[in-house]
């Protein structure tokens, strides 16, 4: 897998410790009461695994299966609830995770329906914010790290369904055919 990373963009280290301040910040600020947690999968699962092992309180995790970029490194600007049944998310604080915030598409898909599901108040967690105009307005709360409009794979994010297990976040090498 190395071989097809054409440079490490953030490495292992650098994003433990980043995750350490995330997790106070989130520490912090949730309100007192246990936290329910969504993790957008599957990009979001390597960061939320790091992640929630930092927050030492009570809290219920759910995941929700999301779609937008087919497997591919352009979104298709729509998102699509792959569930059957949605999680009872009444009257709850919630964080929800993903991996990376690119047009925006997602977090405002999935923010605008957990709050019509009766969420009292949705908090967003990014590993990673690329810099760029996005399809719609939204920002996450917390973000790991700026990065530059640019296609990036590892610590959970994919090309074709691989490289997720990368212990870093890297940019892949132009494909050679
Ligand atoms: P958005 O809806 O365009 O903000 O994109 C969100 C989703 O697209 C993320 O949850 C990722 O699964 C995927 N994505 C966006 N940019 C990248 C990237 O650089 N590498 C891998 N996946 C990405
Ligand atoms: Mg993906």
């Amino acid at each position: 897998m190395r071989d097809d990373i054409e440079r490490i963009l953030i490495d292992e280290a650098v994003i433990e410790k980043r995750l350490d301040a995330i997790a106070k910040e989130i520490e912090r600020d949730f309100p007192e009461g246990p936290m329910l947690v969504i993790i957008l999968l599957k990009g979001a699962l390597v960061f939320a695994a790091d992640l929630l092992r930092r927050v030492p309180r009570p809290l219920e995790i759910e995941c929700l299966n999301v779609a937008s970029y087919h497997g591919g490194m352009e979104s298709s600007g729509k998102v699509n609830f792959l569930d059957r049944h949605f999680p009872d998310i009444r009257g709850r604080h919630v964080l929800l995770l993903d991996d990376i915030l690119d047009t925006g598409r997602t977090l405002h898909a999935v923010s605008n329906r957990l709050l019509e599901e009766g969420a009292l108040a949705v908090h967003t967690a990014v590993l990673l914010a690329k810099e760029k105009e996005r399809a719609e307005e939204v920002q996450a709360d917390y973000v790991g790290f700026e990065i530059g409009d640019e296609f990036v794979v590892g610590y959970g994010l994919d090309y074709k369904g691989r490289y997720r297990n990368l212990p870093y976040v890297g940019v892949l090498k132009p494909p050679s055919d």
